[in-house]
């Protein structure tokens, strides 16, 4: 055989492609290495998947099953395994310059997980794994290119094994599972196209724990195209200690909670007026005024925020929608000009659906009553911008879609101009991707991304008694990852990033989930913590 033959044959067998840096490992459309690379694993029945087969044409490969159940949480869970061949392409190589690439289909299924687990070791047996997980987002989701950088695996969602790197040179499987959960029915996940990938021009920035920051530097100069926001109190701009270093870092804040319902409407008089103490959201208004900063109004409606007279309001369910017209009007009338946007409402989606939550607004007002109140405040004030606010938009896939349905409805009326992921989030979870996606989402409905309560929690399970150097590192990481992905919001996109809370004692963490934790940027002190470190980095 000629020697131009055997490298023919050779690049056959191998499956590699034109392209010189991509290293097909399977389109399935010739055969190819099919189906020997594939394995099954796992007692699949025992999970409702019903086959797992090549698509009827052959070219790709799918997962079919009974589809979802009422039972509300995972309905089918599979694994699908492939052997990577090319491994003497990655000999040497840095994890960096090397993804992993597939094409895949979730059927119109919106919520479908796709687990993908890097393996090294040719054995099931021994060897290490790292998880990494894509979830579909898109409302209409069909074929979608994913791309993974193999060193992303070790920073993967719930890094429970206790591997955060597997040995390159010794990367010698792919599992591939899908975790389904409520929400529509679905039937069907299909793969195609997997292939390694080597780019050798990429250059990934990384967190570096031991840089030392120049004290001149500050957080908002750093930022370039959006606000750097701090949540604040009445009693605290006015104590020097912090008035200090909220105007040296921040551009932006927002009320924790003086310019909430309870803080403002103290009640109604015999003529049915409302009755409005300003004391306290004046306060800071006036500050940020006279130090020149942004002001991010928060919140106007919200379940958690409702002053007991209202509760317990005796009037017609008409009464109660023209005191609530009358409430968003004072509000943002008061503060035209001043305020510039507001959290109109706050956390209407219940946790774990797509279905409005059950406050005294839905129940006086009806379904409508998000649509009224953007209305009411767009009436007052044609120039703030509107934000619908919530948590759990990152991993919480069918609170996600029912918030983003109902940014849709608000979007057909002209009504919202932003989304405000809260961000309280922990130091391992939830996972870039999820936190990309769910931004995106935001992102290609051309509305505005605010980051807008950011806390890092390190101790959610309350064993740790003190805070550790580990933590402290692994906390930064996730800021790190956070920062860099809001920083990379194009900017017609991005408004601001806002932390909820300067000192680790101020934050509303600890009193609220019974445990200690050090969720914020800056220490009891004053002092800057590694995850301050780590915001400025990311803005580099
Ligand atoms: C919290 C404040 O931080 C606490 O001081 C207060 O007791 C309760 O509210 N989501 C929100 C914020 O939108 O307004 C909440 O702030 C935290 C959760």
């Amino acid at each position: 055989m000629s020697p131009f033959l055997v490298m023919l044959c050779l690049a056959v067998q191998l499956g590699v492609s034109q392209d010189k840096e991509e290293y097909l490992v399977t389109d399935f459309d010739s055969g190819g290495i099919l189906p020997n690379a594939w394995q099954s694993f796992g007692d699949l029945a025992n999970y409702g998947v019903q086959q797992r087969n090549a698509s009827s044409d052959g070219k790709y490969y799918e997962l079919v099953w009974n589809g979802a159940t009422d039972k509300g949480y995972l309905v089918a869970q599979s694994d699908i395994t492939f052997r990577l061949i090319p491994k003497k392409k990655l000999k040497g190589k840095s994890m960096d310059n090397v993804f992993l690439k597939m094409d895949v289909n979730c059927g119109g299924a919106p919520g479908t997980v796709v687990n993908i687990v890097l393996v090294d070791g040719p054995n099931d047996c021994c060897s290490n794994e790292v998880n990494w997980q894509y979830t579909f987002t898109k409302t209409n989701c069909g074929w979608e290119t994913i791309e993974i950088n193999l060193a992303e695996f070790g920073y993967a969602y719930n890094p429970s094994n206790h591997e955060k790197y597997i040995n390159i040179n010794k990367v010698g499987r792919v599992k591939v599972g899908v975790d389904v959960f409520s929400g529509p029915a679905r039937q069907i996940v299909q793969f195609d196209n997997v292939a390694l990938v080597v780019k050798d021009s990429v250059t990934v920035k990384r967190y570096d724990e031991n840089a030392i920051i120049a004290d001149t530097t500050a957080l908002k100069t750093q930022a370039k195209d959006f606000f750097v926001g701090m949540a604040v109190n009445p009693t605290r701009v006015q104590d020097p200690k912090y008035a200090t270093v909220y105007k040296k870092e921040f551009n932006s804040i927002t009320a924790e909670n003086a310019m909430k319902m309870k803080s403002i409407l103290k009640g109604m008089d015999a003529q049915g007026n409302l009755i409005y103490d300003w004391t306290q959201s004046d306060a800071i208004v006036d500050f940020a005024e006279a130090n020149g900063m942004n002001i991010h109004g928060h919140t106007l409606i919200w379940y958690n925020s409702i002053p007991d007279f209202l509760n317990d309001f005796k009037g017609t369910d008409q009464e109660f929608e023209l005191l609530i017209e009358k409430y968003v009007t004072a509000v943002v009338s008061r503060y035209k000009g001043k305020v510039d946007s507001w959290d109109v409402v706050n956390e209407a989606i219940d946790e774990g659906t797509s279905e409005f939550r059950k406050s005294v607004f839905y129940e006086r007002m009806g379904a409508d009553y998000v649509k009224k109140c953007f209305q009411y405040a767009r009436n007052a004030d044609k120039e703030a911008k509107l934000f619908y606010n919530d948590y759990g938009l990152m991993y919480d896939t069918d609170k996600q879609r029912g918030a983003f349905a109902l940014v849709d409805d608000l979007m057909a009326d002209n009504l919202i101009d932003g989304v405000g992921y809260q961000m309280h989030i922990d130091f391992n979870f939830p996972s870039k991707q999820e936190i990309q996606s769910a931004t995106d989402l935001a992102v290609e409905r051309k509305l505005l991304v605010h980051f807008s309560e950011l806390d890092v929690k390190v101790n959610s399970k309350g064993k740790l008694k003190e805070f550790t150097v580990d933590k402290m590192q692994e906390q930064a990481k996730k800021v790190y990852e956070v920062v860099g992905i809001y920083n990379s919001i194009p900017k017609a996109y991005s408004y601001a990033l806002t932390i909820w809370g300067l000192k680790d004692d101020d934050s509303w963490i600890t009193p609220t989930y019974g445990f200690p934790d050090w969720p914020l940027l800056f220490d009891s002190d004053f002092g800057k913590k590694k995850a301050y470190s780590a915001f400025l980095q990311a803005l580099e």
